[in-house]
Order: C-alpha cells, then structure tokens, then sequence
C-alpha cells in the first residue's frame, strides 16, 4: 500500500502517542549526543506532552545522558513561571524535577517580564548558544484545534518578521500576550516533532493532509517548508477525518 501520509504515524490513544514520541525524541537525543556530544532539545506547550515528558522522566531516564541535553521552549505564555499556565512550570513539574535537571542546562523564556523585551532576550540566548543561524536538533510541537501550532496563530502572517527568532505577539483570541519561536528556527531544526491528540485535532488534521482550502489560514502548514524533517505524531481519534485507505 502506497503511504499516503508518509511523515504521519497514527498510533491507537494518548498513551501510545506519549510512547511515540518520547522513542523519536530518545532517538534524536542519541544522534545528537554520538555526534555532537550535546543535544538541544525545544519544549513544546500545552497539555499534550505532559504525558511525554512524564515517560521520558521515568521510562526514558536511563536512555540518554540528561547532562548532556539543554533544554529550550518553543513558546511560552506571558505569565510568572510559577502561573500554571506556564509551559516552564508543566516542564519543571514534569520533567527537569524527576530528572534533576540543573538549571543552567534549562533556557525558559521569560514570560514575567515585557514580552518584547522578553523576546529580544530569548534570541540573544539562542544565538549566543548556538550562533547566529541557531540550528536546533529537535522541536516539539503541538497543534491547536485551529491550527495553531507553537504561538503562531491564525490571522498573524507567520512570516511576518523573517529573520526574527523569537516573537512576542499579542493573541486577539486568548486577550494575552505570548513568547513564540518563529518558523526561521523552526524549520531550520534538524528535526520537528508535531503531536497531536483526540477529536478537537481532526479538522485541522484533515485540512492540513488532504489538502482543504482552509489550510492555508492555519500557521502549521508553513512548518516544514525549510530544511527540517518533520515527523507527525497523531492517535486515532486525531486521525479520524483523514482520507486514508481501509486498513
Ligand atoms: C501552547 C502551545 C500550543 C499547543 C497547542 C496544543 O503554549 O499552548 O505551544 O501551540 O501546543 O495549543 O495544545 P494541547 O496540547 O493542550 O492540545
């Protein structure tokens, strides 16, 4: 059977995709390491790589040599790291604590200062690390209902800024300020891991992979447009619109 999604895995439910993604990102980790003797890694939002992050703390632990990982963030809420809204605060709760992650190894963007200023800093720390074309091994990512992905949202041109690294947008819908990486360093990763879960995915699933007339308003489908390998990671209910053949 021709793959028709050839950079899609579907895999049954929510614990399954936790397990997919943690092995690709163990997988990108060890690649890094052997061949770079470090591993930078971005982080990505919401709720759906808590599950991830819980396995790679526990499961995973033993896999890759932590010390050798620095850790980034895709994007981040303009909240105190201690809000619960913060990315930073889901990741320390869930991953660099069980892990004992020193924080000099851990870059969080500052979502409790001014987001401009904010944002300003975060690229200063990416290129002072990684140089002026910062090339980061692994991205993961998320996806929203509406095809958001990272803070790049609908109704924001994504490359609105295109050298810019880092950008503070305010969200009409969300009434809040957010810190989001920009497609220049998304897609100048190495690798890009997208992971999304249940139903509230699917439209925006099948927009983006059958290549519906909306999917051009959604932020997502200008990821993978550069040099990055993107993976996609979905569980069935996801993946439930797609035009796939019976299995
Ligand atoms: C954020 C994210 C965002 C997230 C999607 C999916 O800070 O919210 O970076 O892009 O990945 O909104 O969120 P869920 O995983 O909660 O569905």
């Amino acid at each position: 059977m021709i793959d028709r999604y050839p950079a899609l895995r579907v895999v049954a439910d929510p614990a399954a995709l936790a397990r997919a993604v943690a092995e690709h990102v163990v997988a990108c980790g060890m690649r890094a390491v052997a061949t770079r003797g470090r591993f930078d890694l971005v982080l990505a939002g919401g709720s759906t790589p808590a599950a991830t992050y819980a396995l790679l703390a526990d499961v995973y632990a033993g896999a890759l040599d932590w010390s050798r990982v620095r850790f980034w963030f895709g994007d981040e809420r303009c909240v105190p790291p201690t809000d619960d809204a913060s990315n930073f605060k889901l990741a320390k709760r869930t991953l660099f604590e069980p892990l004992g992650i020193s924080e000099s190894r851990i870059h969080r963007m500052r979502g409790e200062i001014e987001p401009a200023v904010a944002a300003e800093r975060y690229a200063h720390e990416l290129t002072d690390e990684l140089g002026t074309a910062p090339k980061l091994d692994a991205i993961m990512l998320g996806m929203g209902s509406d095809g958001h992905t990272a803070s790049l949202f609908p109704g924001e041109d994504p490359f609105v800024d295109t050298g810019a690294l880092v950008r503070a947008v305010y969200v009409e819908k969300l009434a809040g300020y957010r810190l989001t990486l920009t497609p220049t360093v998304i897609d100048g990763a190495d690798s890009v891991a997208v992971a999304a879960s249940g139903t509230s995915k699917a439209a925006a699933l099948h927009a983006l992979f059958d290549g519906r007339p909306e999917k051009t308003k959604m932020p997502i489908s200008v990821i993978g447009t550069g040099s990055a390998s993107v993976m996609w990671f979905v569980d069935e209910a996801a993946a439930r619109l797609l035009e796939r053949p019976a299995p």
